[in-house]
């Protein structure tokens, strides 16, 4: 292929196959140095007001609850999960997965750790708000539920102007 070259010295993905022992891919839960990756993935995201803005300040007291993928010391996927304690729910945020890796099951696999870390807190629901990605949280068995079900600490945090359906699962 012409450039073929080029591509595999200055792409990530390289051109052709590579064998190894274990999957480039890992989903693991964020921690400090993973705040620049998670930045990257999310600012283009955020300019299209598809995500709520994160500062980084927030972002650095929030990392243990993200959960990422990681490609070959690329962050290319990030969800968080808020959890409500006392209510039993838990708020999952910040879902995205980079436009290069879409359609490879990369969200349903996110959805599962956070789902795993949920029941682990002693959770019983988790929900979204979502403006753009209502069919996809659908197809992964998400229902739509109204404001009054949100935690009480949400409902007072709940923007009229955004709109955002609310998306619920049992974990
Ligand atoms: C939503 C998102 C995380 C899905 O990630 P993904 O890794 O592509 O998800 P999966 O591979 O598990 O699922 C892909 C399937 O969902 C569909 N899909 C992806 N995004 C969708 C959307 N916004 N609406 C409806 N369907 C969508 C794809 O067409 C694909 O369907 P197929 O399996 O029939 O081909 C990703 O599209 C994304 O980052 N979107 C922008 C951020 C966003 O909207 N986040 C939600 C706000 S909290």
């Amino acid at each position: 292929m012409d450039g073929s070259l080029i591509q595999e010295l200055f792409s990530v993905e390289g051109i052709g196959t590579q064998i190894v022992m274990e999957s480039a891919e890992k989903v693991r839960s964020a921690n400090i140095d993973d705040i620049a990756g998670i930045l990257d993935l999310i600012r283009p995201l955020e300019e299209h007001g598809i995500l709520v803005r994160r500062s980084r300040e927030q972002l650095e007291q929030e990392i243990e609850r993200f959960t990422i993928v990681e490609r070959d010391g690329l962050v290319i996927g990030c969800a968080a999960l808020y959890p409500f304690q006392e209510e039993k729910t838990g708020e999952m945020a910040c879902v995205a997965v980079h436009p290069d890796y879409r359609d490879g099951n990369r969200g349903g696999v996110l959805l599962n750790h956070i789902r795993h870390k949920a029941r682990a807190m002693g959770l019983e629901t988790i929900f979204v708000l979502t403006t753009r990605s209502v069919h996809w949280f659908r197809e992964q068995g998400f229902y739509e539920a109204d404001v009054p079900s949100l935690p009480n600490g949400k409902q007072a945090l709940y923007n009229y102007q955004r709109r955002s359906k609310i998306l619920m699962l049992k974990v």
